[in-house]
């Protein structure tokens, strides 16, 4: 998360200033703003962790689109946090490909391990289990998981211990 100051309502000023130079680069109008959403909703969740409904208002605002159009595309995307999450998220994908090459076993590995099922927090912040993923994209190195949008791949589950000591 980003350490800068984050106002409880509106959009900080370094996300408006990251922002107005994107602007620059689609157009005017509505579907400029709207081109725009994707990128302020990634900002505002590196800011502030996950994106709950005072986040969503302000960019809603900023971008003068709808919140209701804001809150589709958040709620939409799996890589858009709505509800606090740890210090990590950690995506396993349990598709085909994964599912053949040991995705549930290291799961299930990476469950015993923190001590948590899909979805949750461990108790000290540190890692968040996402629900499982569809399939990450990466189906050629399976299996393959993701912390933080970065991706570990041909994992093996005796891999776990040495990829979460690397995230503290
Ligand atoms: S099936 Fe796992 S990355 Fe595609």
């Amino acid at each position: 998360m980003n350490q800068s100051v984050v106002p409880e309502r509106g959009l900080s000023e370094e996300v408006r200033r990251t922002l107005e130079r994107s602007r620059a680069h689609y157009p005017d109008g509505e579907a400029g703003r709207r081109s725009l959403l994707l990128e302020a909703l990634r900002l505002v969740q590196e800011e502030r962790g996950w994106l709950n409904g005072e986040a969503l208002e302000a960019v809603a605002a900023y971008l003068e689109l709808p919140l209701v159009d804001v809150t589709q595309v958040a709620s939409f995307y799996s890589m858009y946090e709505l509800h606090p999450v740890g210090r990590h998220s950690i995506s396993v994908c349990t598709n085909l490909s994964c599912h053949l090459c040991g995705g549930e076993e290291l799961l299930a590995a990476l469950e015993k391990r923190l001590g948590i099922r899909c979805g949750e927090t461990t108790a000290d912040g540190r890692f968040t289990l996402k629900k499982e993923e569809e399939c990450l994209a990466a189906c050629c190195a399976a299996p393959a998981l993701m912390i933080d949008h970065q991706y570990h791949e041909r994992v093996r589950v005796e891999d776990v211990d040495r990829i979460l000591e690397s995230y503290p």
